[in-house]
Parts: C-alpha cells; structure tokens; sequence
C-alpha cells in the first residue's frame, strides 16, 4: 500500500466544497479592491530564493537538480516569482500594478497541525506605489479578506522595521548581532533580550528605553521615543498617516501598534503586518506581509513594493473551529429510470435540465427505486425525478420533493416550470 508523503493531505469532496467556497470569497474581495490575478510555476530557478536568503534557505524548501542540471526549487512562496515575472515581462505596465494570487507552496517544515510541507497562500503585491494610502488599503484588504471569509476573531498587529533599522544603528547594533537578538523580540523574551543587549554594552537605560518601545501600542509613547532619531522623521509621520488613514477612512479600528513585529522571510522594510487567528494557539499565524525590497537585487528598475499572503488552509481550520457554516454539495434533480426502457427518456430530461443550469444527476446503475431513493438522499437532492413508463404515457413524470416527502404528477413539459420556480 502506498502513503501519502509526510506533510502533504488528500482532499475530499466535501473539504473541496469548504475550500472552492472560501476562495471564492476571497477572490470577489481582492477583485472588488481591483486587484487582478496571476499565476506563477510552481517550480522556479533555486537562486530566486537564495538570492536574498543566501545558502541556507536550501535546508528548508525543496531544492533539486533535473535531468539537464539544472537547479530548481519547488517554490516556498510566491512573491520572489511574481516580482521575477514583473521584471521579465511586466515592468512597462501602467502603475500601480495589483496583483493576486492563489497557489500551493512548499517547505521542509516539522509538520503539525497548520503546519505542512504543501499548503496554499492567497497573497497579493502591490507594485509601484507606497503611499500612506495605499499601505492602509493593502493593510484593510488582507484584514477585510479575512472578515469576508467569515471568520470571527482575529488579531492584526502593524509594526515598521524601517524604524526598527534605525534603533539598530544608533544604538550600534552590528548585523550579527541583529541576527541574534530579532528571534527573541519575535518571540517576546524581552528579558532574554535585556540581557543580551546589556552584554553588547548597551547602557541598562537605553535598553530599558528599547524594550518599552517594542512593547507599547502608544503612536504618541513610540513618535516620543523616536523622535531624537531625525533621519526617521519622514518614516513616523508616513506611519502615521498610514495608521489614520485605516482607522479613519477605511475604518478597520481592531489592530494594536506592535513594533515587535520583525518578519521572517529577509526582504521587509517599512511597514510590516500580521493577521492571527487566536483559536488555531501554535500556528495561529493566518497573514503576513508588508513592504520589501527585491526589484533592485533582481535587476529590475527601483520601484516600491509590498504585499501580503494569506494562510490559506489555516484560514479553513480557523473557520471549522469557529463553527462555521459552509456551503454544502447539493443535487437540485435525481433522476431514476424506473426500468431499461426509460433510460434514454431520463437521460433527455436530464440534459434539458442542466442546459437551464441546474445540478442534475442520473441512476446510472440500473438499481430499483427505493435504493435509488436511498442514495439520492445521500446526495443531498432537493427532488428526484421517476420516469415510469404508465406516466410516460401521458407525457408525465413522478417529481418527489425529498423533504416533505410529497409526489406530483408533472407533466415533462413542465418540469422545467416545476425547478425553475
Ligand atoms: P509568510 O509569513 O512566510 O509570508 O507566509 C504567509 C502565510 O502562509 C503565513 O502567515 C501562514 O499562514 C502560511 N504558512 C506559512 N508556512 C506554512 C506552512 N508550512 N503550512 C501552512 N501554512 C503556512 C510570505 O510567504 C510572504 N511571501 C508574504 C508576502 C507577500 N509578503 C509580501 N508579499
């Protein structure tokens, strides 16, 4: 018997129904803030993603040679591809560019329950602006799509590590040790954090100062402490406006100001925002994104970027634990030939009735009436249809409205009548 590989999940038909039914939803939002979509392959050239991340993403994405040696990656995310499709073919298009996205990613991940090796994003990037404005639209859109979808709770926090850079530099905190202590602020060990930084020769005031600030929600509290920082002046009051904009225009009031906020992936800078879904605890993280930098390093002309993507299963298991109710498959007409002679009579009215656009489906089986009754019922049909040959005589059907349980005698050229109100 073989298995399937480790992090990856079959889904069944009725999962399908859950997934189709949320995309959907997720696309008509996207599209309503005129973002269009785009696909990318789902393997890409492995330097695209060492690029920026250097030699040591290769352990945690799936990294292969093929037969013509060339390297390849199966891609860990989508916006490293969409801004190699912009360079090689988008790069003259009229600005902004929106675009979005749906497509399965793969990462060497433990995986755990949220966690997997395959799994889907719906992302978006926003390429050649970077407005207040429109940073708060990105922001309101991944925060809408999540509402839009259904679900209930959610945290959003918005951070900024143009500002984090600067704190970095004055207080002389060299790359290597950046790439230290950004996991401990990540993770909110702010005593570990006191301690290294007092370690680097930090006054234990300066640290203090620091640790506060990636802890406050306070604009006045975080514009108060980065306001000695002159060449961040522009970068508070763009955030600012940002933040204003959101609450005030596009009025998504539910978010906190959290400068602790430090992203994993390395191309951030600016503003930078998470969306959590408390109910799924570990992997609780739905959304991410923000603006970054990698036109420049791919040898595109500088333009601004940012973007965010959505976990796409998690948001699916954020909803069943939410309780919430998805659509179901539903048959609108099961039609049962009641013996070999009727089957040509029943597979007509069937085709007349999916012409009108309904969900119709036949007895294929040959089976007699109540076991077709039966798994009509397990289909979830609305009506079944009997084709017997004493009605056929008279131009009729037998049409039972599986609720109610109640039969009519309908005549054929009124069937369509009958589903179509
Ligand atoms: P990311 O934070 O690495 O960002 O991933 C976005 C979302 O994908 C996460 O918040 C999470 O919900 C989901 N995700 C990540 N890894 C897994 C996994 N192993 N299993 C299930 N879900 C997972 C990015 O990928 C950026 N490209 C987002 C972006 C777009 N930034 C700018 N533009």
């Amino acid at each position: 018997m073989f298995q399937i590989p480790r992090g990856t999940r079959d889904f069944t038909a009725e999962e399908m129904q859950k997934r189709k039914s949320i995309e959907e939803k997720m696309r008509k939002t996207f599209e309503s803030y005129g973002y269009k979509e785009i696909q990318t392959p789902v393997f890409e050239n492995l330097e695209l993603f060492t690029a920026k991340s250097g030699q040591t993403i290769i352990d945690e994405i799936y990294a292969f040679t093929d037969k013509g040696d060339r390297k390849l990656a199966l891609r860990p995310e989508l916006t490293a591809p969409v801004i190699r499709f912009y360079i090689e073919k988008l790069q003259m298009q009229p600005k902004p560019l929106k675009l979005y996205y749906f497509g399965n990613c793969y990462r060497y991940d433990r995986p755990q329950k949220g966690r997997y090796r395959e799994f889907k994003q719906a992302g978006c990037e926003i390429i050649g602006v970077n407005t207040p404005e429109s940073i708060a639209e990105l922001i309101a859109m991944a925060y809408n799509i999540i509402k839009n979808s259904g679900l209930k709770n959610t945290v959003l926090r918005i951070g900024n590590l143009n500002l984090l850079s600067f704190i970095f530099k004055r207080l002389n905190i060299a790359k290597e040790k950046q790439e230290y202590i950004t996991p401990l602020i990540d993770k909110s060990l702010f005593d570990d954090l006191y301690e290294a930084l007092t370690d680097y020769k930090i006054s234990p005031k300066d640290v203090s100062d620091f640790i506060d600030f990636l802890q406050t929600d306070d604009i006045e509290k975080i514009k108060n402490y980065i306001k000695e920082y002159k060449e961040s002046s522009d970068e508070i009051q763009n955030f600012e406006k940002t933040i204003n904009f959101l609450k005030n225009s596009f009025k998504v009031t539910n978010f906190k100001i959290d400068m602790s906020i430090v992203r994993g992936l390395d191309y951030y800078s600016g503003i930078v925002f998470e969306i959590e879904a408390p109910v799924l605890g570990a992997e609780k993280q739905l959304c991410g994104g923000g603006e970054y930098q990698l036109i420049p390093l791919f040898g595109g002309r500088e333009t601004p970027t940012a973007g965010f993507a959505i976990g796409f299963d998690r948001t699916i298991l954020a909803l069943e634990q939410e309780k919430h109710e998805f659509p179901k498959y539903k048959t609108d007409a099961y039609i049962i030939p009641y013996n070999k002679d009727m089957i040509e009579k029943s597979i007509k009215i069937a085709e007349e009735l999916r012409k009108q656009g309904l969900i119709v489906d036949i007895d294929l089986m040959r089976r007699g009436i109540s076991k077709a009754l039966k798994y009509a019922n397990s289909i979830n049909t609305k009506k079944t249809i009997i084709v017997a040959p004493d009605e056929i005589k008279e131009d009729a059907v037998t049409v039972k409205d599986m609720k109610t349980g109640e039969q009519q005698k309908i005549k054929i050229n009124e069937i369509k009548k009958e589903f179509l109100g």
